[in-house]
């Protein structure tokens, strides 16, 4: 297979507004990608979205301003195909499929599944009727593998938490493929480990919208420095015995907040200036302040142009419609040949009214 002959695939919960981890761990590799001209799929998953919705959310709205904030970043839908995952719904009859060869304890290892688990009170024996979590929360994986198979992904460039979820979408399309004695499924190829995690302002190990200790592409300069200020930088760095100015010295254990204000100068600063806030550090200086500002400057900075491409007059709900629409056309007919390779190898045959 030729590089240019690579299927990418990926795809973001609608979760509001785009944030630094987001940025880093993800849209960064978007874009290179892209730029490589390799035939990138990338899809905001509002059904995903809605395994853990408990009331109305308006996830359309979520979607359009996302999408700006991508074309703002410098994804741009006439080199990828950026689309809304129900605008292609044969997603779910796909889900549906894979459903069938798919075991429940199979989906009660995930960890997400697990991890909600954890989290009730009374366990899944709670409630009247046991088992409290949503089907479609258990079912998850299978939806995602749905997403990723349905255009033929060879490569999903995602995070370390969503690693497990790619596994199981091989372990569930070389099973489909096995049990119905077909190739209608591509078997993806395994994530490779080299995605950016972002910790937290608040020295959390991820930034999270969620978890309130996000730095937001669109925050305006008032509220990073707001955010900034308010890390906590309590305890002063203790200097350490014998320490040079040598870039390459180990930098010592700091508290994690501090850290996550270190994480970020180093991926938006220049390095002298990273390396000179490294040495204050290892001689013990107070110069927390500074750190701050200089770094609320950076993300600014930083910021500046992506809010400058997001308002600007062309990037708007209509042009974001439009090619939603444009890259919806381009995807289905791939998604259908996919569904209807799986409605033959099972057994309904192909639909009578769609193809
Ligand atoms: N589960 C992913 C997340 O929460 C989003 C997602 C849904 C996804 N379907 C996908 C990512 C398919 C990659 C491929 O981040």
């Amino acid at each position: 297979m030729s590089k240019q002959d690579e299927v990418i695939l990926s795809g973001i919960r609608p979760t509001g507004r785009l944030h630094y981890g987001n940025y880093f761990g993800a849209i960064q590799k978007f874009i290179v990608l892209q730029e490589q001209g390799l035939r990138c799929y990338y899809f905001i998953a509002d059904y995903h979205a809605l395994t853990t919705a408990s009331e109305r959310v308006d996830y359309f709205r979520y979607t359009l301003d996302m999408l700006r904030t991508y074309v703002a970043c410098g994804l741009d839908p006439s080199k990828s195909i950026i689309y809304r995952q129900s605008d292609v719904p044969c997603t779910a009859e796909l889900a549906l499929l894979l459903g069938m060869v798919t075991h429940v304890g199979f989906l009660e290892r995930g960890t997400t599944y697990k991890d909600t688990v954890a989290k009730l009170p009374g366990g899944t024996t709670r409630g009247p009727e046991g088992n409290p979590i949503p089907y479609g929360l258990l079912g998850y994986p299978v939806l995602m593998a749905a997403d990723i198979l349905i255009v033929r992904a060879d490569t999903v460039p995602v995070g370390d938490d969503q690693r497990q979820h790619v596994e199981m979408a091989i372990d569930i399309a070389e099973k489909f493929n096995r049990r119905f004695d077909t190739v209608a499924l591509k078997i993806p190829k395994p994530v490779v480990r080299n995605a950016v995690r972002l910790p937290g302002l608040d020295g959390a190990a991820k930034m999270g919208k969620s978890d309130n200790n996000d730095l937001g592409l669109l925050d305006d300069e008032k509220i990073v420095l707001k955010k900034i200020k308010a890390v906590q930088t309590t305890t002063d760095p203790t200097p350490i015995e014998g320490a040079s100015d040598d870039p390459d010295d180990v930098i010592p254990q700091m508290p994690p907040s501090v850290g996550a204000l270190y994480r970020l100068l180093s991926l938006l600063a220049p390095e002298e200036v990273y390396l000179d806030f490294t040495r204050k550090y290892r001689r013990g200086e107070k110069f927390y302040g500074v750190l701050k500002t200089t770094l609320a400057d950076y993300v600014n900075a930083f910021n500046a142009p992506i809010i400058e491409a997001f308002n600007a007059p062309g990037n708007n709900d209509e042009s974001i419609k439009e090619f939603l629409t444009e890259n919806a056309k381009k995807v289905t007919p791939v998604a259908l040949e996919t569904v209807e390779a799986c409605r033959e190898a099972i057994g309904i045959g192909r639909s009578l009214h769609r193809a």
